[in-house]
């Protein structure tokens, strides 16, 4: 399984390569195999020649003259004519493999006319190449020939070889050209996708190529816009709503004027003006994420810097001495850098509302991702809670009664923004007391 690989390109190019690698093997060996059988039909004709030539001419020698003609014959080596007796093919004798046996009949009833066949016998050896041939004389003895086929090796051949090496190297050649070809649309689409997580506003997919290319980019487009106009829709109604609500609120805060108790009356004030606060603070929300910031490359080390400075200057200097940075100077990533700012500054925000001090860690990369830890010595957020404070308007109860207490919009603005980035925000109780905040950004 190790051999196997993971990505689509290995795979498609591993089967295609073995498949045609076979195929070539199949196909040379066709090759070669023919070929030997063109050698093998040559050499039987030329071996059938001499030898019933020879016994054509031995039939009608006198008997004296024979041994001297064998003597002073010149065989093809490996070849050995006798004359014996006896026939060296008898039915007793091995017979020769069907498919050599079929091309030496074939060979002798080509070299013999009609009749004189029936006085030609051929069989095997020994060895499964041997063959003997045994020709019937007029005088009743016989011309017998022995010999060995030559074994057929196409392998051996210099020329298979190196068509093999040459065809397998084309065909590697080839193949890796057109499996990267063929599965880079599915690596765009797969990035493009991996993109518009982090931005909606992602440019568009070009929609050309190969007709299922340009239809899968063209349906990735759609589904693109389908997302940025559902989000825009959203926005736009959250923006409205709050809008309209301003001014029954208004009315309302001229009735709250006529009401005689003065407890009530400042009581009612006290939650109008709340809730004006929290339109105020949705709108203002939905007015920036309509602005459609662009993503660039920003220095994150300088913007969290930048606002803990910030935050100093409206601290005493014994408090601004709570502020901490610890991290490398320089990080740049791809970000919107006005919404991030308002995300660290809400994070920050709280841990110097809620517990008078904050220290701010920059982790470098890791598999992609930048950490940034922001860590407080105040009370906390109880367990079951540290979840629910990310909806809007949610306030743990402790704030609520303080004068220090926003509107609660905070985190989940922060959350909205950093997962618009591709990243995170969680929150969790630190074991020494005091609340830490991980947030996750892609590097
Ligand atoms: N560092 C912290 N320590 C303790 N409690 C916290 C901390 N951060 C947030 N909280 C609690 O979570 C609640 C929600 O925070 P969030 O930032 O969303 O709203 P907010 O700070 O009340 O208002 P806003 O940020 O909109 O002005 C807060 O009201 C507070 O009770
Ligand atoms: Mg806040």
């Amino acid at each position: 399984m190790r051999l196997w690989p993971r990505s689509m390109a290995g795979r498609t190019f591993l089967v295609l390569l073995l498949g045609l690698f076979l195929v070539q093997l199949a196909g040379l060996t066709i090759h070669a195999l023919d070929r030997i059988e063109i050698q093998r039909d040559n050499e039987l004709r030329q071996l059938m020649q001499i030898t019933t030539r020879l016994w054509r001419a031995i039939d009608f020698m006198p008997t004296f003259q024979r041994a001297a003609l064998l003597e002073r014959l010149e065989p093809p080596p490996g070849v050995r004519v006798t004359i014996d007796p006896l026939p060296a093919v008898r039915p007793d004798r091995p017979i020769l493999p069907p498919s050599l046996d079929t091309q030496f009949r074939e060979a002798l009833r080509r070299a013999l006319p009609g009749q004189r066949f029936r006085d030609a016998a051929v069989g095997g050896g020994a060895n499964r190449m041997d063959y003997v041939l045994s020709f019937r004389l007029a005088d009743g003895n016989f011309l017998n020939v022995r010999g060995a086929a030559a074994r057929p090796r196409p392998w051996h051949s210099p020329f298979f070889l190196a068509a093999l090496l040459l065809m397998t190297g084309a065909v590697v050649l080839l193949a890796a050209w057109a499996v990267r070809r063929l599965t880079a649309p599915v690596r765009t689409l797969g990035e493009a996708a991996e993109r518009l997580g982090r931005d909606v506003n992602a440019p568009a997919l070009p929609e050309k190529g190969p007709r299922e290319v340009a239809q899968a980019s063209r349906a990735f487009n759609q589904m693109a816009t389908r997302i940025r106009r559902f989000v825009a829709d959203r926005t736009e109604m959250l923006a409205a709503i709050s809008h309209d609500l301003r001014t029954p609120i208004t009315r309302l805060k001229l009735r709250a004027e006529f009401v005689e108790d003065e407890e009530t009356r400042a009581k009612i004030l006290h939650d109008l003006d709340e809730m004006e606060a929290m339109i105020a603070a949705t709108l203002a929300f939905a007015r920036e994420d309509a602005a459609n910031e662009p993503l660039i490359g920003l220095d994150l080390a300088a913007l969290l810097r930048t606002i803990l400075d910030d935050q100093a200057d409206l601290l005493s200097e014994a408090d601004a001495a709570k502020l901490h940075y610890a991290g490398p100077d320089r990080m740049v990533v791809q970000g919107r850098p006005i919404a991030l700012k308002r995300a660290f500054a809400n994070l920050i925000g709280n841990a110097v509302k809620y517990a008078g001090s904050a220290r701010v860690g920059l982790l470098p990369p890791d598999k992609g991702q930048v950490t940034i830890t922001i860590d407080d010595d105040g009370p906390g957020i109880p367990p079951a809670e540290l979840e629910r404070v990310f909806a809007p308007f949610y306030r743990v109860e402790r704030s609520r009664s303080r004068e220090t207490g926003g509107t609660g919009l905070g985190l989940s603005v922060t959350r909205t923004i950093l997962r618009a980035h591709g990243g995170d925000v969680t929150l969790a109780n630190r074991a020494e007391g005091g609340l830490r905040a991980t947030v996750t950004l892609p590097a």
